[in-house]
């Protein structure tokens, strides 16, 4: 195996309106909303650390800085705590190491493609990780853990996938799928959002990427693609042949907490499967079946 230079960074693209969840998202930000008792942005999060990950490059946008302050000390909130005599320790994961936290703005919504390339400066050299907090995934380990572990073996861009029925590929960024070993598939097309009878095959981007950092000279100029956007998608296809390119079939489960029904999907999965709740969640749900 050769050493390849590590992923310590990510960015998480965090400036969407959220007006799917309106009138929720109205004055928070759509990845503060909490299944269960964690906001959305934490389990992304948790899952980069996991993999080894130690700089969260947020790319927020106006009225998002709820996400910031979540990884902050709050100062008042545990030394009222603590006077009461209550553990701190539920609070572990929410505080950031000194400096692991950067944002950076995107001044308008252009697409996820022009979301990624405004972190340029600080994703450097360095391949990165990008994390979509929308798509909740939950392994053991976890999504992001594993495709680092396939980037040690392969190198190159790596981008999760999985199958969906063939009439929802044209919510997505679609692959042309190439040789097949174990869970990794080599990528030899990528495009976004293809009518159904267009679309290469219903493997879709689940929205976690390890990207090389060309992609952002990739993305400068970009035209505009599907839905006049500036699409991740399209730069992504312009490096394949160019550099190794892989998708990883990822062992676990997904939810598109981007839709209601996902995120309420999402929350009660979860919440049946807590030791403090999962008994009781479980009994709700047949009483209210019933
Ligand atoms: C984005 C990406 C798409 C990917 C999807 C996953 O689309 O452009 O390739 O499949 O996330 O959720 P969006 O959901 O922003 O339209």
């Amino acid at each position: 195996m050769t050493s390849r230079k590590p992923i310590k960074k990510a960015v998480f693209p965090v400036a969407g309106l959220g007006t799917r969840f309106l009138p929720a998202t109205k004055a928070i930000p759509k990845e503060m909303l909490p299944i269960i008792d964690r906001p959305l942005i934490q389990y992304a999060v948790d899952e980069a650390r996991e993999a080894g990950i130690e700089q969260m490059i947020f790319v927020t946008g106006r009225g998002k800085s709820a996400i910031v302050e979540h990884f902050d000390i709050a100062f008042e909130l545990e030394a009222t705590m603590r006077e009461r005599g209550k553990g701190l320790s539920i609070l572990d994961s929410s505080r950031a190491t000194p400096g692991d936290i950067i944002t950076v703005r995107q001044q308008v919504p252009m697409g996820l493609g022009h979301a990624i390339w405004c972190a340029r400066a600080i994703v450097g050299d360095d391949p990165f990780a990008i994390f979509l907090p929308d798509e909740l995934m939950i392994g053991t380990p976890g999504c992001m853990k594993q495709m680092v572990e396939a980037y040690n073996e392969v190198g190159g861009n790596l981008i999760s996938v999985l199958e969906v029925p063939m009439e929802e590929v044209s919510s997505y960024g679609v692959i042309d799928p190439g040789e097949t070993r174990g869970a990794l598939t080599e990528v030899k097309g990528l495009v976004e959002k293809p009518a159904r009878d267009k679309a290469p095959s219903n493997k879709i981007i689940s929205g976690r990427y390890i990207l090389q950092p060309e992609v952002m000279r990739t993305l400068e100029g970009q035209d505009k693609g599907a839905g006049g956007e500036i699409q991740l998608t399209d730069a992504m296809a312009k490096m394949i042949g160019h550099q190794p390119f892989h998708a990883v079939t990822f062992a676990g489960r997904r939810f598109d907490c981007g839709s209601k029904t996902g995120f309420v999907e999402a929350t009660l999965a979860l919440a049946l499967e807590r030791e403090d709740m999962g008994e009781e969640v479980r009994a709700i749900a047949q009483r209210l079946l019933g």
